[in-house]
């Protein structure tokens, strides 16, 4: 979990990325996509309202509007200004689409919407449960929450070569399905679905997470401290690493 004043810093890290997030996003864009799939075996009405949380540059939004004929509006939101200009740039042609800065972890939105869906937000959220129960009041009766997070064994391999290193893990603190599934609440749904990313070394994989915004981390480490780790990483190279996706479903 994130403080609010890291909450500040995190969304200060994404905006500053925003421009280059897209050349980076390549597992965040595989996630996406399989997000927008799951979308399609959803009984959603015609002319569904939809709020998207944490649209970042609009990878889930483009993938959904183009699977999803049926869709009435969308709403894509996030943090992060820099972002949400992106993905207003990005589907500038579709009269479905409106695009809004916006905490999502309290949206300040009346509802209700017939979907509210979220790729890769939540993990950075101080309150996640907080948030979760939040956006299911903003459903309509039969409406769906689909959500992509991540799960505690997300960078294992990262993770391991931390601690052969001597170095606690400095990131967001993921959580394991149990969390997730009491934040979700009565009803909901958790599943599992590893996405693995392929690095040439440990410098590429720390390059794509700073690339796409994401390397914030509550505590820095010793220069000396994240070498060794990074040598560490590099002696199975090229290097795996995990992204243990969690996809959150509730109605
Ligand atoms: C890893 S990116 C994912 C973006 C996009 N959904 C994708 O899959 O490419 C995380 C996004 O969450 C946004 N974000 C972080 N905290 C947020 C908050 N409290 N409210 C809304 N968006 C937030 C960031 O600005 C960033 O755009």
């Amino acid at each position: 979990m994130l403080t609010r004043v890291d909450k500040r810093a995190v969304a200060g890290r994404f905006a500053a990325a925003a421009g280059g997030y897209d050349a980076s996003a390549r597992v965040q864009a595989r996630i996406a996509a399989a997000l927008a799939d799951r979308l399609t075996a959803l009984p959603l009405p015609d002319g569904a309202r939809v709020l998207e949380i944490g649209c970042g540059t609009g990878l889930l939004t483009a993938a959904a509007l183009a699977r999803l004929p049926h869709v009435g509006t969308w709403l894509a939101s996030d943090i992060a200004p820099a972002m949400t200009a992106r993905c207003r740039q990005r589907l500038a042609q579709d009269p479905r689409l409106t695009v809004a800065v916006m905490d999502g972890e309290a949206p300040a939105v009346a509802g209700p919407f017939d979907l509210i869906c979220s790729s890769l937000a939540l993990q950075w959220f101080p309150d996640a449960g907080g948030a979760l129960a939040r956006w299911r009041r903003l459903l309509a009766p039969g409406g769906v929450l689909l959500v992509a997070t991540l799960g505690v064994d997300t960078f294992a391999q990262w993770r391991a070569a931390l601690a052969a290193a001597g170095a606690p893990w400095a990131g967001p603190a993921y959580p394991d399905g149990a969390s997730l599934s009491r934040w979700l609440g009565a009803g909901g749904r958790v599943e599992r679905q590893d996405f693995v990313e392929h690095h040439a070394d440990a410098h590429h994989f720390l390059r794509s997470l700073r690339g796409i915004g994401a390397d914030y981390a509550p505590a820095r480490l010793a220069p000396v401290t994240l070498r060794r780790a990074m040598r560490l990483l590099d002696a199975t190279r090229p290097v795996d690493i995990t992204y243990d996706v969690r996809w959150l479903l509730a109605s």
